[in-house]
């Protein structure tokens, strides 16, 4: 699918030729490029702003039919995310369009200023993930994917980098992985059903897989779970994936919140609040998919994934909001609101993660709150974490992928709006405000005294607008940054 290639860029069989251009400085140093850019010299539509594109056809001596410029704007506004974006973009436009394979030209590092691994790493992402379709449930597919995308660089950058295509390749399956499960509507992937997709993948990657049904969860007293599963006929899930490395020291815990679809339970959504619900297992998706691409890569650490998979509904036999329940870890929960059952389910799967695995460091992946799309928008996640070492770290990583974290504050203070009258903690604050906090300080109730970071992508997980480098629907947030991550644990 991606491959780095060289030599002569006119003698090259491709049906597009893709040439990213600044509108203030020439970015590349191969003379075939520069001649080519020159053409668009007299194309007043094209000034290589950011958004302007000019397609020229059957260049004299040029084997490539068309030569399409993208726009980057300004070159020292040029990052790792606008070249991702821009190779996106260059293949999504090359699909709806129906091409079969694209030659895109990297710009020169010495150029830029930035490493030359900067450079084609991000591209080589941004157009493996832009060449994802979700046509499923679609009887005529009118798209389809790129057979071959292919980079033009220099012949010592394709010596040195004949590696990172492939290892590209393997990270962002994993979002495309995540992606697609997060697009799958809630009835094909209630939670027994998701549990054994995911299963039967980690079962061809060799990781340690246990899968506990209802019986299970309720001999061993996961009243949390068990509560939120209450109020529907499919039954709850809990899923661990282990990938366990010979000599490894550390061990990682990852989180992932699997509601496989939210209805809010008793304390029903509205309409307009409940359409995207099929969304609500992102989290879970990020972490089971971080695992399956782990076993591909071959970190040195040890890794669980938790993956608690449950459906939120309304019913006769639903949990009311007011009562009382005993979770894994012995401590009561008062539910005042049904509807803030992520937590509730996350509560129970860390503690037994904590219990069974003693974890060095556990993050948890949930798309736990609104308050925290009110407060940063739909782009970026909220990251909570009493670690700075921890957070920082995740937030480099989140730079580097382009999956961006912002910290938020975990305040001592507001812990009591989580009071109950009646059990150790209510599931609900008693503010209307701060929403995200609250949601992150009750999850902090359930870590003791482990490294722990909590990161909530209710924002980020899915779009409902496409974006250069993702259609509509599951993005596959937090796959690549955890993966990143995990190597640097
Ligand atoms: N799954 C939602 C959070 C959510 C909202 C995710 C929008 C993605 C987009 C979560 O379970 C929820 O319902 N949270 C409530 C919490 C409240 C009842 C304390 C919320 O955000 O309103
Ligand atoms: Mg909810
Ligand atoms: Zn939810």
């Amino acid at each position: 699918m991606l491959n780095l290639k060289t030599g002569d860029l006119y003698k090259l069989q491709t049906d597009a030729v893709v040439i990213p251009v600044a509108e203030d400085e020439q970015l590349h140093e191969n003379e075939r490029v520069i001649f080519l850019t020159g053409k668009t010299e007299t194309a007043r539509e094209f000034k290589g702003a950011r958004g302007d594109e000019l397609t020229l056809y059957n260049l004299p001596s040029l084997k490539s039919p068309r030569v399409i410029f993208l726009g980057l704007g300004k070159k020292n506004k040029i990052d790792a995310e606008s070249l991702r974006a821009v190779c996106g973009k260059a293949v999504r436009k090359c699909i709806k369009n129906r091409l079969r394979s694209i030659m895109i030209a990297a710009p020169s590092s010495g150029i830029l200023g930035m490493e030359i691994k900067d450079i084609i790493e991000p591209m080589l992402e941004g157009a493996f993930l832009g060449n994802h379709l979700f046509n499923k449930y679609k009887e005529e597919k009118k798209n389809k994917p790129l057979e071959k995308i292919n980079f033009f660089v220099e012949p010592q950058i394709m010596i040195n980098f004949s590696g990172l295509p492939s290892q590209v390749e393997t990270v962002c399956k994993g979002t495309l992985l995540a992606r697609e499960w997060v697009s799958t509507p809630s009835n094909f992937k209630k939670p027994e059903q998701f549990a054994k997709i995911i299963a039967s993948i980690a079962k061809k990657e060799n990781l340690i897989i246990k899968n506990f049904d209802y019986k299970y969860l309720k001999r061993l007293g996961f009243g949390s779970i068990l509560a939120v599963a209450a109020g529907s006929r499919n039954k709850p899930r809990l899923l661990i994936l282990k990938y366990d490395p010979k000599g490894a020291k550390k061990t990682i815990a990852l989180v992932g919140k699997g509601i496989t679809f939210d209805s809010g339970g008793i304390n029903l959504k509205p309409s307009g609040s409940l359409e995207d619900m099929k969304m609500d297992m992102s989290g879970a998706a990020a972490v089971a998919a971080t695992l399956i691409s782990a076993a591909k890569m071959k970190p040195k650490v040890r890794i669980i994934g938790a993956i608690p998979l449950v459906e939120n509904m309304p019913s006769g036999d639903a949990a009311r909001p007011g009562d009382i329940i005993t979770g894994y870890n012995g401590k009561t929960i008062e539910i005042n609101n049904t509807d803030a059952e992520g937590r509730l389910i996350l509560a129970d799967a860390i503690s037994y993660v904590l219990k069974e695995h003693i974890p060095d460091i556990l993050i948890d992946v949930a798309t736990l709150t609104g308050a925290c799309v009110v407060a940063l928008g739909e782009k970026i996640a909220g990251l909570f974490s009493p670690d700075d070492e921890l957070a920082e770290k995740i937030i480099q990583s989140a730079k580097k992928t382009g999956e961006r974290c912002w910290r938020m504050p975990l305040p001592e203070d507001y812990r009591e709006l989580l009071k109950s009258e009646f059990a150790d903690i209510s599931n609900m604050s008693s503010s209307k405000w701060g929403g995200a906090i609250t949601a992150a300080l009750f999850l902090s109730e359930f870590i003791k005294d482990t490294r722990w970071a909590h990161i909530d992508i209710a924002g980020p997980a899915y779009t409902k607008k496409e974006t250069d480098y993702c259609g509509v629907g599951g993005t596959g947030f937090g796959v690549r940054l955890l993966c990143d991550l995990i190597q640097k644990l």
